[in-house]
């Protein structure tokens, strides 16, 4: 398996949890993202440190039912590149590569890459892994049949997931679909913390990753921004994820403009 580096400075900002290695921030010059200054996309710091923890590997290791449930309807509808973004020590990545589709992997948190590709290369399967932040995506338009970005893209404000949402928009072929989920505003964690930009919150005491910036919305919201960076929600549903009191909007989108059925299992 091999693994390309084509990564701008995902955190330019220096942040009290302190700075990136070095290594991984290869090719600042190539970053295209435009987001907020001071940077506000910073949780994957926080997860580099927790992929490299066996206690919290442990707690990922299991695809989630509602992505490999999908997986016979995109064979159906002959999905064969499938884009894993925030793919953390890749669990999803491995279920899309067993099933046989070719898959790339994209994270910020080169720790988490390298247990995907030690996963991968004990099971034999291939894995094309990133190092990337979700905001400049290195995968050529129009390239990708699927995306999935699961408990991701709402590390950051508006602005963030605005960019986001494009660039997922962008490197989906017309037609290509998008399963995502975003934090409810029914979460327990909505409103703890600093409010630095609106929905946007720092828990400072938070002894996971929400000390980094989260982004919460709500349906009418979430839509009116998928919708505009011409994604079109084909399912919005606020799923309770454990511990209890977990709420992610879970979201099956299509890429505009197609004349094919959406992404509905049939
Ligand atoms: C909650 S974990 C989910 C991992 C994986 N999607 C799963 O379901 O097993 C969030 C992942 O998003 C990654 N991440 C956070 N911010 C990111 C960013 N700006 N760009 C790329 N990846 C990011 C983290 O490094 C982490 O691996």
């Amino acid at each position: 398996m091999v693994m390309r580096v084509l990564l701008g400075d995902v955190s330019s900002q220096p942040t009290r949890v302190g700075p990136l290695m070095s290594s991984e921030f290869l090719l600042a010059s190539t970053y295209r993202s435009i987001v907020a200054e001071p940077r506000l996309d910073t949780a994957h710091q926080s997860w580099d440190r927790g992929w490299g923890q066996a206690e919290t590997r442990a707690n990922w290791t299991q695809p989630e039912q509602a992505v490999t449930e999908l997986i016979p309807a995109l064979t159906q509808r002959g999905v064969r590149r499938v884009l894993d973004v925030g793919t953390g020590i890749g669990r999803h990545a491995l279920a899309f590569a067993r099933a046989g589709f070719e898959v790339i992997a994209v994270d910020a948190s080169a720790t988490g890459l390298a247990e995907l590709r030690r996963a991968a290369d004990a099971e034999g399967l291939r894995v094309d892994t990133e190092l990337a932040a979700f905001t400049a995506l290195p995968i050529d338009d129009a390239s990708i049949d699927h995306v999935l970005a699961w408990n991701v893209l709402y590390h950051g404000d508006a602005e963030v997931v605005r960019t986001a949402f494009e660039e997922c928009a962008r490197v989906l072929r017309p037609g290509g679909t998008a399963q995502l989920t975003m934090l409810s505003k029914r979460h327990r964690a909505f409103a703890i913390g600093r409010e630095i930009r609106p929905d946007t919150f720092v828990d400072d005491a938070s002894t996971g990753d929400k000390d980094h910036p989260h982004f919460y919305v709500d349906a009418t919201t979430l839509t009116a921004m998928l919708s505009d960076a011409q994604l079109e929600a084909r399912s919005v549903i606020d799923i309770d994820q454990q511990p209890p009191g977990g709420f992610h909007w879970t979201v099956l989108v299509e890429a505009a403009p197609t004349d094919v059925g959406g992404c509905r299992g049939d």
